[in-house]
Protein backbone atom coordinates (compact mmCIF):
# COMPACT_ATOMS: atom_id res chain seq x y z
CA UNK A 1 0.00 0.00 0.00
CA UNK A 2 2.74 2.33 1.24
CA UNK A 3 6.39 1.86 -0.11
CA UNK A 4 8.56 4.66 0.59
CA UNK A 5 12.44 3.89 -0.92
CA UNK A 6 15.73 5.45 0.55
CA UNK A 7 13.83 8.78 1.27
CA UNK A 8 15.95 11.81 2.15
CA UNK A 9 14.33 15.73 3.00
CA UNK A 10 17.24 18.46 2.92
CA UNK A 11 15.66 22.15 4.27
CA UNK A 12 17.83 24.97 2.98
CA UNK A 13 17.63 28.20 4.44
CA UNK A 14 19.45 31.42 4.24
CA UNK A 15 21.63 32.24 6.69
CA UNK A 16 19.91 35.21 8.67
CA UNK A 17 21.87 38.37 9.43
CA UNK A 18 21.01 40.69 12.44
CA UNK A 19 19.08 44.10 12.12
CA UNK A 20 16.79 45.46 9.31
CA UNK A 21 20.13 45.66 6.97
CA UNK A 22 20.54 42.48 7.33
CA UNK A 23 16.80 41.30 6.68
CA UNK A 24 17.67 43.23 3.12
CA UNK A 25 20.58 41.42 2.89
CA UNK A 26 19.59 37.67 3.92
CA UNK A 27 16.79 38.54 1.10
CA UNK A 28 19.61 38.49 -1.52
CA UNK A 29 22.19 36.55 0.36
CA UNK A 30 23.42 32.78 -1.55
CA UNK A 31 24.41 31.56 1.97
CA UNK A 32 22.35 28.95 3.19
CA UNK A 33 22.57 26.70 6.12
CA UNK A 34 20.97 22.99 5.44
CA UNK A 35 18.94 20.31 7.77
CA UNK A 36 18.84 17.12 7.09
CA UNK A 37 15.10 16.41 8.51
CA UNK A 38 14.81 12.77 7.03
CA UNK A 39 17.97 10.77 5.79
CA UNK A 40 17.64 7.95 3.59
CA UNK A 41 14.60 5.55 5.29
CA UNK A 42 12.59 3.47 3.61
CA UNK A 43 9.64 0.96 5.37
CA UNK A 44 7.28 -0.60 3.58
CA UNK A 45 3.41 -0.20 5.18
CA UNK A 46 0.21 -3.19 4.26
CA UNK A 47 -3.80 -2.72 3.32
CA UNK A 48 -5.36 -2.54 6.58
CA UNK A 49 -1.88 -1.67 9.03
CA UNK A 50 -2.26 0.69 12.02
CA UNK A 51 1.96 1.50 11.77
CA UNK A 52 3.00 4.15 14.95
CA UNK A 53 5.89 6.25 13.81
CA UNK A 54 7.65 7.85 16.87
CA UNK A 55 10.39 9.57 18.40
CA UNK A 56 11.53 12.86 19.71
CA UNK A 57 10.66 16.57 19.13
CA UNK A 58 12.24 17.08 15.57
CA UNK A 59 12.95 13.64 14.50
CA UNK A 60 11.48 14.28 11.07
CA UNK A 61 8.02 12.86 11.52
CA UNK A 62 5.85 15.24 10.34
CA UNK A 63 8.40 15.73 7.00
CA UNK A 64 7.89 11.94 6.49
CA UNK A 65 3.97 12.39 6.29
CA UNK A 66 4.22 15.92 4.30
CA UNK A 67 6.10 13.71 1.73
CA UNK A 68 3.77 10.94 2.02
CA UNK A 69 0.92 12.72 1.37
CA UNK A 70 2.50 14.57 -1.21
CA UNK A 71 2.96 18.01 0.75
CA UNK A 72 6.83 18.57 0.18
CA UNK A 73 8.37 16.81 -1.96
CA UNK A 74 11.33 14.59 -0.91
CA UNK A 75 15.06 15.82 -2.09
CA UNK A 76 16.01 12.39 -3.40
CA UNK A 77 14.28 8.48 -3.05
CA UNK A 78 10.47 7.41 -3.89
CA UNK A 79 7.34 7.17 -2.51
CA UNK A 80 4.58 5.00 -4.26
CA UNK A 81 1.01 5.25 -2.76
CA UNK A 82 -0.81 2.26 -4.31
CA UNK A 83 2.08 2.62 -6.88
CA UNK A 84 1.39 6.30 -7.44
CA UNK A 85 4.56 9.70 -6.39
CA UNK A 86 2.03 12.00 -3.88
CA UNK A 87 4.23 14.77 -4.86
CA UNK A 88 4.20 14.06 -8.48
CA UNK A 89 1.58 17.02 -10.23
CA UNK A 90 0.70 13.99 -12.84
CA UNK A 91 -0.46 11.68 -10.33
CA UNK A 92 -1.65 13.84 -7.69
CA UNK A 93 -4.81 14.24 -8.05
CA UNK A 94 -5.09 10.42 -7.81
CA UNK A 95 -3.22 10.11 -4.62
CA UNK A 96 -5.34 12.52 -3.24
CA UNK A 97 -8.53 10.71 -3.54
CA UNK A 98 -6.70 7.67 -1.73
CA UNK A 99 -5.50 9.40 1.40
CA UNK A 100 -7.03 11.26 4.24
CA UNK A 101 -5.02 13.96 6.65
CA UNK A 102 -5.42 15.27 9.66
CA UNK A 103 -2.70 17.43 11.93
CA UNK A 104 -3.70 17.89 15.32
CA UNK A 105 -1.65 20.76 15.26
CA UNK A 106 -3.74 22.35 12.64
CA UNK A 107 -7.35 22.25 11.30
CA UNK A 108 -8.12 21.70 7.72
CA UNK A 109 -12.16 22.74 8.11
CA UNK A 110 -13.27 25.74 6.72
CA UNK A 111 -13.15 27.99 9.63
CA UNK A 112 -16.41 30.15 9.07
CA UNK A 113 -18.28 27.30 7.43
CA UNK A 114 -20.78 25.39 9.81
CA UNK A 115 -19.18 21.63 9.95
CA UNK A 116 -22.36 20.38 7.78
CA UNK A 117 -21.49 22.67 4.64
CA UNK A 118 -17.59 22.09 5.12
CA UNK A 119 -19.02 18.22 4.69
CA UNK A 120 -20.76 18.75 1.59
CA UNK A 121 -18.01 20.72 -0.02
CA UNK A 122 -15.96 17.91 0.68
CA UNK A 123 -18.08 15.55 -0.91
CA UNK A 124 -18.54 18.22 -4.14
CA UNK A 125 -14.72 17.99 -4.18
CA UNK A 126 -14.11 14.22 -3.59
CA UNK A 127 -17.10 13.55 -5.59
CA UNK A 128 -18.54 10.92 -3.48
CA UNK A 129 -21.48 9.03 -4.51
CA UNK A 130 -24.85 10.34 -2.54
CA UNK A 131 -25.20 6.91 -0.99
CA UNK A 132 -21.71 5.94 0.28
CA UNK A 133 -21.87 9.68 1.54
CA UNK A 134 -25.34 9.59 3.40
CA UNK A 135 -23.82 5.76 5.05
CA UNK A 136 -20.44 6.94 5.99
CA UNK A 137 -21.82 10.35 7.49
CA UNK A 138 -24.25 8.57 9.12
CA UNK A 139 -21.75 6.38 10.84
CA UNK A 140 -19.36 9.07 11.65
CA UNK A 141 -21.82 10.74 13.14
CA UNK A 142 -22.38 8.14 15.27
CA UNK A 143 -19.19 6.99 16.13
CA UNK A 144 -16.82 10.82 16.49
CA UNK A 145 -20.43 11.71 18.01
CA UNK A 146 -20.40 14.99 15.83
CA UNK A 147 -24.04 15.41 15.82
CA UNK A 148 -24.56 18.07 18.24
CA UNK A 149 -22.54 20.39 16.51
CA UNK A 150 -22.88 20.14 12.81
CA UNK A 151 -24.53 23.60 12.51
CA UNK A 152 -21.94 25.38 13.93
CA UNK A 153 -19.13 26.84 12.36
CA UNK A 154 -15.49 25.23 13.05
CA UNK A 155 -14.00 28.29 14.85
CA UNK A 156 -16.82 27.66 17.65
CA UNK A 157 -15.45 24.42 18.19
CA UNK A 158 -13.91 23.49 21.28
CA UNK A 159 -10.44 21.43 20.44
CA UNK A 160 -11.67 18.17 21.04
CA UNK A 161 -14.88 18.59 18.80
CA UNK A 162 -12.46 20.16 16.21
CA UNK A 163 -10.45 17.27 15.93
CA UNK A 164 -13.76 14.88 15.70
CA UNK A 165 -15.00 16.72 13.25
CA UNK A 166 -11.51 16.91 11.41
CA UNK A 167 -11.45 13.48 11.55
CA UNK A 168 -14.69 12.65 10.06
CA UNK A 169 -13.65 14.85 7.56
CA UNK A 170 -10.62 13.26 6.42
CA UNK A 171 -12.33 10.09 6.43
CA UNK A 172 -15.75 10.55 4.26
CA UNK A 173 -14.18 10.11 0.84
CA UNK A 174 -13.28 6.58 2.02
CA UNK A 175 -9.53 6.89 1.38
CA UNK A 176 -7.56 4.07 1.83
CA UNK A 177 -4.50 5.49 4.06
CA UNK A 178 -5.04 8.04 6.77
CA UNK A 179 -2.24 9.93 8.36
CA UNK A 180 -2.36 11.12 11.46
CA UNK A 181 0.07 13.64 13.34
CA UNK A 182 -0.30 13.88 16.69
CA UNK A 183 -4.64 13.68 16.50
CA UNK A 184 -4.45 13.58 21.06
CA UNK A 185 -2.64 16.23 21.01
CA UNK A 186 -4.26 18.84 23.99
CA UNK A 187 -7.51 16.68 24.30
CA UNK A 188 -8.37 15.26 27.82
CA UNK A 189 -8.65 11.69 28.69
CA UNK A 190 -12.25 10.92 27.44
CA UNK A 191 -12.08 12.70 24.32
CA UNK A 192 -8.73 10.50 23.91
CA UNK A 193 -10.35 7.58 24.26
CA UNK A 194 -13.37 8.00 21.83
CA UNK A 195 -10.75 8.81 19.48
CA UNK A 196 -8.71 5.98 19.78
CA UNK A 197 -12.07 3.40 19.39
CA UNK A 198 -12.99 5.36 16.59
CA UNK A 199 -9.74 4.89 14.78
CA UNK A 200 -9.82 1.29 15.82
CA UNK A 201 -13.28 0.95 14.49
CA UNK A 202 -12.77 2.66 11.11
CA UNK A 203 -9.48 0.47 10.81
CA UNK A 204 -11.42 -2.85 11.04
CA UNK A 205 -14.61 -1.51 9.52
CA UNK A 206 -13.21 -0.24 6.29
CA UNK A 207 -9.77 -1.82 6.53
CA UNK A 208 -8.08 1.98 6.41
CA UNK A 209 -4.48 2.00 6.88
CA UNK A 210 -3.34 3.92 9.57
CA UNK A 211 -0.22 5.91 10.37
CA UNK A 212 0.17 7.99 12.98
CA UNK A 213 2.17 9.89 15.21
CA UNK A 214 2.14 10.72 18.66
CA UNK A 215 3.74 11.46 21.78
CA UNK A 216 1.69 9.81 23.99
CA UNK A 217 2.88 5.82 24.53
CA UNK A 218 -1.09 5.23 25.23
CA UNK A 219 -2.08 5.64 21.98
CA UNK A 220 0.24 3.45 20.72
CA UNK A 221 -0.19 0.85 22.93
CA UNK A 222 -4.07 1.41 22.24
CA UNK A 223 -3.74 1.13 18.61
CA UNK A 224 -0.55 -0.51 17.24
CA UNK A 225 1.00 -3.68 16.49
CA UNK A 226 3.86 -2.14 14.70
CA UNK A 227 5.56 0.98 15.64
CA UNK A 228 8.74 2.92 13.48
CA UNK A 229 11.25 4.88 15.47
CA UNK A 230 12.27 7.63 14.24
CA UNK A 231 15.53 9.95 15.77
CA UNK A 232 17.37 12.62 14.04
CA UNK A 233 15.92 11.68 10.60
CA UNK A 234 17.30 8.28 11.07
CA UNK A 235 15.05 4.67 11.63
CA UNK A 236 15.98 3.46 14.98
CA UNK A 237 13.66 0.40 15.22
CA UNK A 238 10.90 -1.30 13.09
CA UNK A 239 8.99 -3.87 14.38
CA UNK A 240 6.63 -5.05 16.36
CA UNK A 241 5.54 -3.21 19.56
CA UNK A 242 5.70 -6.00 21.75
CA UNK A 243 9.53 -6.73 21.00
CA UNK A 244 10.29 -2.82 22.82
CA UNK A 245 8.20 -3.59 25.38
CA UNK A 246 9.78 -6.79 25.86
CA UNK A 247 13.43 -5.94 25.41
CA UNK A 248 12.88 -2.71 27.56
CA UNK A 249 10.83 -4.09 30.59
CA UNK A 250 7.36 -3.27 30.65
CA UNK A 251 8.05 -0.24 33.33
CA UNK A 252 5.64 1.56 35.16
CA UNK A 253 4.95 4.23 37.80
CA UNK A 254 2.53 4.67 40.73
CA UNK A 255 2.73 8.06 41.92
CA UNK A 256 1.58 8.74 45.71
CA UNK A 257 0.79 10.76 48.32
CA UNK A 258 0.46 10.33 51.67
CA UNK A 259 0.45 12.03 54.60
CA UNK A 260 2.17 9.28 56.55
CA UNK A 261 5.79 8.29 55.90
CA UNK A 262 7.05 4.61 54.18
CA UNK A 263 9.68 3.23 55.27
CA UNK A 264 11.46 2.65 51.99
CA UNK A 265 13.92 0.05 52.91
CA UNK A 266 11.47 -2.58 54.03
CA UNK A 267 9.03 -1.51 51.53
CA UNK A 268 11.79 -2.78 48.69
CA UNK A 269 13.25 -5.36 50.50
CA UNK A 270 9.55 -7.24 50.27
CA UNK A 271 9.90 -6.44 46.77
CA UNK A 272 13.34 -8.47 46.56
CA UNK A 273 15.05 -5.08 45.65
CA UNK A 274 12.94 -4.41 42.28
CA UNK A 275 11.75 -0.79 43.35
CA UNK A 276 13.40 2.17 42.42
CA UNK A 277 11.80 5.52 44.37
CA UNK A 278 12.06 8.99 43.11
CA UNK A 279 10.55 12.19 45.10
CA UNK A 280 8.98 14.92 43.66
CA UNK A 281 7.35 17.90 45.43
CA UNK A 282 4.24 16.52 46.00
CA UNK A 283 4.66 12.81 45.16
CA UNK A 284 6.60 9.36 45.90
CA UNK A 285 6.97 7.92 42.70
CA UNK A 286 8.09 3.64 42.70
CA UNK A 287 8.99 2.65 40.06
CA UNK A 288 9.13 -1.07 38.48
CA UNK A 289 9.40 -3.61 35.40
CA UNK A 290 5.24 -5.35 35.57
CA UNK A 291 7.24 -7.98 34.25
CA UNK A 292 9.39 -8.77 37.15
CA UNK A 293 6.69 -7.44 40.18
CA UNK A 294 2.78 -7.60 40.37
CA UNK A 295 0.99 -4.30 40.43
CA UNK A 296 -1.93 -5.71 42.39
CA UNK A 297 1.02 -6.62 45.19
CA UNK A 298 1.96 -3.51 44.88
CA UNK A 299 -1.06 -1.84 45.30
CA UNK A 300 -2.44 -3.66 48.09
CA UNK A 301 1.15 -3.20 50.09
CA UNK A 302 0.57 0.74 49.42
CA UNK A 303 -2.64 0.59 50.56
CA UNK A 304 -2.01 -1.54 53.93
CA UNK A 305 0.93 0.69 54.62
CA UNK A 306 -0.22 3.96 54.57
CA UNK A 307 -3.09 6.18 54.51
CA UNK A 308 -2.72 7.64 50.22
CA UNK A 309 -4.05 10.89 49.78
CA UNK A 310 -3.65 10.94 45.67
CA UNK A 311 -2.76 8.15 43.77
CA UNK A 312 -2.08 7.20 39.87
CA UNK A 313 -0.12 4.86 37.76
CA UNK A 314 1.66 5.88 34.39
CA UNK A 315 3.49 3.74 31.92
CA UNK A 316 6.79 4.96 30.21
CA UNK A 317 6.44 7.23 27.69
CA UNK A 318 7.67 7.51 24.50
CA UNK A 319 10.80 9.83 24.69
CA UNK A 320 12.09 7.70 27.52
CA UNK A 321 11.74 4.48 25.35
CA UNK A 322 13.33 6.22 22.45
CA UNK A 323 16.02 7.44 24.42
CA UNK A 324 16.77 4.17 25.81
CA UNK A 325 16.84 2.27 22.30
CA UNK A 326 19.12 5.07 21.05
CA UNK A 327 21.64 4.40 23.94
CA UNK A 328 21.57 0.47 23.49
CA UNK A 329 22.63 1.62 19.74
CA UNK A 330 25.15 3.38 20.24
CA UNK A 331 27.06 1.51 23.01
N1 LIG B 1 9.89 23.98 6.31
C1 LIG B 1 11.02 23.75 6.98
N2 LIG B 1 12.13 24.50 6.74
C2 LIG B 1 13.28 24.27 7.39
N3 LIG B 1 13.43 23.29 8.32
C3 LIG B 1 12.37 22.52 8.60
C4 LIG B 1 11.11 22.71 7.95
N4 LIG B 1 10.22 21.78 8.44
C5 LIG B 1 10.91 21.05 9.35
N5 LIG B 1 12.19 21.48 9.44
C6 LIG B 1 13.23 20.91 10.32
O1 LIG B 1 13.29 19.51 10.09
C7 LIG B 1 13.48 18.79 11.30
C8 LIG B 1 12.35 17.77 11.47
O2 LIG B 1 11.13 18.45 11.69
P1 LIG B 1 9.72 17.70 11.83
O3 LIG B 1 8.66 18.74 11.87
O4 LIG B 1 9.61 16.66 10.77
O5 LIG B 1 9.86 17.00 13.26
P2 LIG B 1 8.80 16.13 14.08
O6 LIG B 1 9.41 14.78 14.27
O7 LIG B 1 7.47 16.20 13.45
O8 LIG B 1 8.81 16.88 15.49
P3 LIG B 1 7.60 17.21 16.53
O9 LIG B 1 7.47 16.00 17.40
O10 LIG B 1 8.16 18.36 17.29
O11 LIG B 1 6.39 17.53 15.75
C9 LIG B 1 13.56 19.83 12.39
O12 LIG B 1 14.90 20.08 12.66
C10 LIG B 1 12.88 21.05 11.79
O13 LIG B 1 13.42 22.23 12.31
MG1 LIG C 1 5.64 16.99 14.03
Amino acid sequence: MIEVKNITKVFKKPIRKPGIIGMIKTLFSTKYETTTAVNNISFNINPGEIVGYIGSNGAGKSTTIKMMCGILTPSSGEILIDGLEPYNSKTRNKVVKNIGVVFGQRSQLWWDLPLIETFRLLKLIYEVPDEEWNERFEYFKEVLDIGKFLNSPARTLSLGQRMRADLAASLLHNPKVLFLDEPTIGLDVLVKEKILTAIKEINKKYNTTVILTTHDMNDIIELCKRIIIIDEGNILYDGPLKNIKNRFGDIRHIHISSKERINLEEFNKTFNNNLTFEKDENFLIISFDAGLVSINDIVNYIFQNCRVTDFKITENNIESVVKKIYEAKSV
